[in-house]
């Protein structure tokens, strides 16, 4: 087993099977039900399989308020989002504090738990927001996400009887005992993890190849639960990601592993969020970059590493690094970044997303010192498959 402790110390495993689960299952025909989207499927299914540890279930009250306002569960351990079950007040006044209730998917009928009660609250949402997005601007898409939500929240642990079934690349879904198992066996003592909702570019490969010059492998850790709609698809990056690592990366230092997770756009707090998670995959550490989760302009370049460093390396447990906007010099004829280039924005070549997602949409590869051609190729593919557009 990987020599990294989880979050909290132990691995948590909420998945139920056998008996027990045929049990459950019987017994959640007769419970209330809580209808439950993807997003909540996804961090139910986090929860059970420890990539939340040490979550056992829905926030209560007293962890959620400690949460939002101190960016610590209450017992003191490092944690910056809100995990919460939502609810209507009509649902909530089917529920009861001491009893269960069955999870349900709102689309396909399935029972994936059922949660023990421990508390029924109304959060004050715009405190959330600000506290969490430093913003209550409804154009922020994890803002929006946040009010549209229904108002009551219900607290408690849960028990996960059955597990959301990926459509497609399911060969690259691993639960963190997996990970955790897979680094281990291949003798890897450090593994940096790199989260990403875009695909890999020149700057993200230059970064992660430094990191993989002091750790022994990198575990590339796409997350693929939901996104804003004008974010790559998960399918196109998928493909995208395997071509990349085929042609440019050791097969024996990288792991390549999707993050089932939604994106929530909280920037710097994501970025500890992030942090904690792969640890529990089993990372040792984990990459920050610029304006790590970030969207439009709502946090500065650097804010998520700045947070991140008023945490102590023991109460994170896993080790960030930090890494500079980077860019491709000209001058320099590599990739570079404002530590280890002295030339001027001239000589860098910066292309925007906007510029960059209307040469795609015609068919035209950026230069390979921006994307490499046979991810280029992919987005392109991705792009005249689909009519919507993309951010990239
Ligand atoms: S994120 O929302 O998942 O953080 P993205 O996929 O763009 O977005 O970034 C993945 C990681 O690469 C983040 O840590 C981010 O800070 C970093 N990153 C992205 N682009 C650059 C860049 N040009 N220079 C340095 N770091 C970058």
């Amino acid at each position: 087993m990987s020599a990294i402790k989880p979050h909290g110390g132990t691995l948590v495993n909420r998945i139920v099977e056998g008996a027990e689960r045929e049990a459950l299952l019987q017994a959640a025909a007769g419970l209330p039900q809580i209808p439950v989207n993807a997003w909540t499927v996804s961090d139910l299914d986090l929860i059970g399989v420890g990539a939340f540890s040490p979550l056992a279930g829905f926030m209560n009250k007293e962890d959620y308020d400690s949460v939002v306002n101190g960016m610590r569960l209450a017992d003191g351990t490092v944690w910056s989002i809100p995990i919460t079950l939502t609810v209507t007040n009509d649902q909530a006044a089917a529920l009861a504090v001491g009893k269960q209730a069955a999870l349900v998917g709102e689309t396909d009928g399935v029972v994936y738990g059922v949660i023990d009660v421990e508390s029924i609250y109304t959060p004050d949402k715009r405190h959330e927001a600000v506290q969490v997005f430093k913003t209550d601007d409804i154009e922020h898409p994890g803002v929006r996400k946040l009010f549209d939500r229904p108002d009551v929240y219900v607290g408690g642990p849960v028990r996960v009887l059955n597990r959301p079934q990926p459509e497609k690349f399911n060969e690259y879904y691993f639960d963190p005992a997996e990970t955790r198992r897979i680094f281990a066996e291949k003798g890897w003592r450090t593994v940096v993890g790199f989260q990403t909702r875009n695909p890999v570019h020149r700057a993200h490969e230059y970064i992660q190849k430094a990191a993989m010059e002091i750790v022994d492998a990198l575990f590339l850790n796409p997350l693929v639960g939901e996104t804003k709609s004008d974010d790559v698809p998960a399918n196109v990056r998928m493909k995208s990601y395997v071509a990349l690592l085929e042609n440019y990366y050791p097969k024996d230092r990288v792991f390549l592993g999707v993050f089932p997770a939604a994106m929530r756009y909280a920037g710097p707090r994501e970025a500890i969020f992030h942090a904690i998670v792969r640890k529990n995959y089993g990372c040792t550490h984990f990459i920050v970059g610029r304006d790590h989760a970030g969207v439009g302009d709502y946090y500065g370049t650097y804010e998520a590493q700045d947070l991140l460093r008023t945490f102590t390396a023991e109460e994170l447990g896993i080790t960030p690094l930090y890494f500079e906007h980077s860019f491709f010099c000209t001058k320099c004829g590599n990739m570079a970044s404002s530590k280890t280039c002295p030339h001027g924005k001239e000589d860098h070549l910066t292309l925007s997303g906007t510029k960059v997602r209307a040469m795609l949409r015609d068919g035209i590869c950026p230069p390979p010192e921006f994307s490499r051609p046979e991810v280029a190729k992919i987005l392109i593919e991705g792009m005249a498959e689909q009519s919507k557009t993309y951010a990239i």
